[in-house]
């Protein structure tokens, strides 16, 4: 099928699972609905170490997204510093996902004002500052386009051992979202993708094949709106938007995808997954961001897939979350 990278890599990848302790973590995303509420739970479970929060252009440019950081991490009190990253992929035209989440890019609710500034570092340069100074190896959750991730691989291969674990939302093996073969995140920038996947670090894969399973009703909705919180009410207008604009495309229930990239990390036992070895297509008219998986080789893997999960499991999970901040 393609050429692997020749040494056995289970001998190499040791696929991290939770760690003992708090775990550092880089969050980089694109919010974005359902960025806002895997960085939820990453805020609310007790297990991680914030360290950084990095912003890249995707659901919407870079500077709604940059606003939209602010005013979640005011919101959750995420207390990391924010930089602005990468505006445009590392090669390719520019993508971004329109009005799918609205004008705002979080529409469906009120936020409160940012009570906090962006970072003067730039997203790659603080995720390199925070890799140089922690102690123990560095987990990054990436639930946007990988430019940030792809840049920092490219320009400081040195810090690549103080990377833990790269967990993404990203890819469709069945099939794409954007077009037929390509899912979002991986579509805006292939490039960044290859590079991440090629890099010997553990991978923690949340392809669509689990996130269009991690579906959230309007029963789940009513939930949250029931629970009666102003962060419950807050959840229940972005569930509903983000629902209404999925239900419009025919869907039941709405996708929560990129929890699931914080959720595999601390609560591993609601998925199945599978280790597999993965490689981004580049180019190719029709087939560009691709995620290609070879199933068929059990000796090599540069990734652990989320490929199932428990639904209920995953919603009372964000139900839970919610209730710690009360
Ligand atoms: O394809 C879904 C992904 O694209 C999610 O991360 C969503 O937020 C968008 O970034
Ligand atoms: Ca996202």
């Amino acid at each position: 099928m393609y050429k692997h990278d020749g040494m056995k890599l289970k001998e190499r990848i040791n696929i991290a699972q939770v760690s003992r302790g708090r775990m550092p973590l880089i969050l980089d995303g694109d919010p974005g609905h359902d960025d806002a509420m895997a960085w939820m739970l990453a805020a609310s479970a007790d297990i991680f170490d914030i360290k950084a929060v990095t912003t890249v252009a995707g659901n919407k440019d870079l500077e709604n997204i940059n606003r939209n950081a602010l005013r979640i991490c005011t919101l959750f009190g995420i207390d990391a510093p924010i930089a602005s990253g990468a505006a445009k992929p590392m090669y390719g035209r520019v993508i971004t996902g329109g009005d799918f989440h609205g004008v705002s890019g979080l529409d469906g609710a009120d936020l409160p004002e940012a009570d906090r500034e962006l970072s003067e570092m730039p997203a790659v340069e603080l995720m390199a500052k925070v890799l140089r100074e922690s102690r123990q190896p560095v987990t990054i959750v990436s639930t946007g386009a990988l430019t940030n991730t792809g840049i920092l691989l490219e320009a400081y291969p040195e810090l690549k051992p103080k990377i833990r674990q790269i967990s993404i939302m990203g890819g469709g093996i069945r099939n794409g979202n954007w077009t037929p073969a390509a899912e979002f995140n991986i579509l805006v920038d292939p490039e960044a993708a290859d590079i991440v996947f090629r890099s010997g670090i553990p991978i923690w894969v949340s392809p669509l094949d689990v996130t269009e399973k991690a579906l959230i009703y309007p029963a789940d909705r009513e939930r949250f709106r029931s629970a009666g919180s102003r962060l419950a009410e807050i959840i229940g207008g972005w569930l509903d938007f983000f629902g209404s604009r999925h239900e419009g495309m025919g869907w039941e229930g709405s996708p929560m995808h990129d929890p699931n990239a914080v959720m595999c990390l601390y609560k591993p036992e609601i998925y199945t997954v599978k280790d597999v070895y993965i490689r981004i297509e580049c180019s190719g008219e029709y087939t560009r961001g691709a995620m290609i998986a070879d199933f068929g080789d059990s000796e090599h893997y540069n990734a652990r897939v989320l490929m199932d999960l428990d639904r209920e499991k995953f919603v009372e999970e964000l139900l839970a979350a919610e209730e710690r901040y009360r």
